[in-house]
This record gives C-alpha cells, structure tokens and sequence, in this order.
C-alpha cells in the first residue's frame, strides 16, 4: 500500500464494514475553496454527517481561527475578543460519526488546534475556562451517532440532537438543542427546538452550567 494509501484506510475490514475511506488534504483545501467566504465567517455552521477524524472539520476550524488569530495580531482583537470569536467558531462545526475511536480522534484534534493557537497567542494569559468551553462544545458537537437511523450510538435508546449556539451580548450564548431527524427528514419535519436553556457565558459553558451533571 502506498503511504498516501495508509493514511486513508486504516483497515481493510474497517473499508468494507464502515466505508472508512479518509479524504486526503489536497481534496479537503479543493472542496473548501468552493465554499471559502463561509470557512472564513466565524458564525457559518457547518455538519458532517460522517465525519470520521475530522479531516474536513479541523481545516475548516484552521480556517476560521487563521482569520481571528489575523485580527488578534493586528491588534483589532483584545483578548477577551479573540476568546469569543475563537468559541464562536469552534461552536458552530458538527460531525456526526458512528465509530468511538473516530468521535474522540476528532474532538483531540478539533481541541489541539485550538488549544495550540490560542497559547500561541496569550501563553501564559490564556484563561482555563476557554479551554473548557472549547472541551465541553466539543462533547457535544463531535456525536456518537448514527447518522442514517438518528440514533445515538454511546446511548442507543436515544435520538441525535444537536445543540444550536448562538451569540446574544455580552458574551451570552443561547443554547437551543434541536433533534436531528427534524433537521434531515422531510416526514418528521420541525423548525421547534426539543430544548431550551438560560443563556450562559461564553468562557462557562461546561456540564454544571446546563444542569447535565
Ligand atoms: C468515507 S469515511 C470519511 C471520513 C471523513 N469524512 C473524511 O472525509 O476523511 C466515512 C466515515 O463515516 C463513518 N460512518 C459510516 N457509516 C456511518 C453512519 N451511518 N453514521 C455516521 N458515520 C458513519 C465511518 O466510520 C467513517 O469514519
């Protein structure tokens, strides 16, 4: 196999079960540009519904934290401003995967590159309730699902929901968590969120504050 080959398929039994196929980065960049004005916006929501170790999603949250790194070096980001520009862009990508070893690939990876810019940026001024905010909307963002039945994988019994987060002041995020087979499927379709939260400030988002633990 040629070493291309290898990083793309891990495992013959894994191509043939799971059509576990990697993209490789070339691809990734091509297929990106196509979109690129929407990998650049902070607040441009992107889902994968078989994300695998998030080829895509890692080039695209490179994307977004490329352009607020940009700003916060121009000095037209304060610190605070770059945190919450970096939150915001990190809460708005999804991937859905129905392989445990993938799912955690993909939130270690997804939280390296953020962790690594920003310490980078603020060394030691970096603040460790943005790293947990970043952790906690990984957990729920990078699902253990089965995307063509809606179901959880870690929790069979249950339906995938996704949690939409959004930006209202003040460094406020509004959570409204919506189920995924009304986002997909014309029979069930819902514009209705299955739930409703508080607001919560952005470097406190983490399980204690939605009540989950
Ligand atoms: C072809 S790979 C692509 C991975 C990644 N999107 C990429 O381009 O590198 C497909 C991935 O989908 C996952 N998968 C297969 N069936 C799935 C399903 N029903 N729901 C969610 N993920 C699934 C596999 O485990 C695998 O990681």
């Amino acid at each position: 196999m040629s070493e291309e080959r290898e990083r793309q398929v891990k495992s013959r039994q894994r191509v043939t079960e799971h059509g576990e196929v990697f993209t490789n980065l070339r691809e990734v960049r091509a297929m990106l540009d196509l979109v690129k004005p929407e990998t650049e916006r902070m607040d441009s929501r992107f889902l994968e519904p078989a994300c695998g170790d998030g080829n895509f999603l890692s080039e695209i949250l490179r994307r977004k934290l490329a352009v607020c790194g940009q700003r916060a070096r121009g000095k037209a980001y304060t610190q605070l401003q770059y945190e919450q520009a970096a939150i915001l862009a990190l809460s708005s990508i999804y991937g859905i995967e129905l392989l445990a070893d993938n799912v955690a690939a993909c939130r270690a990876r997804l939280l390296g590159i953020f962790v690594e810019q920003y310490v980078a940026l603020y060394g030691k001024s970096h603040r460790a309730g943005c790293v947990t905010s970043a952790t906690y909307l990984l957990s729920k963002n990078i699902i253990h699902g089965n995307a063509l039945t809606y179901h959880r994988v870690d929790a069979p019994e249950q339906w995938i929901e996704v949690s939409e987060w959004s930006m209202i002041g003040n460094g406020m995020v509004n959570r409204r968590d919506y189920d995924f087979k009304y986002m997909v499927d014309r029979s069930f379709f819902s514009d209705q969120p299955v739930a409703t939260y508080q607001p919560v400030y952005f470097l406190n988002l983490n399980a204690q504050a939605y009540g989950e633990e």
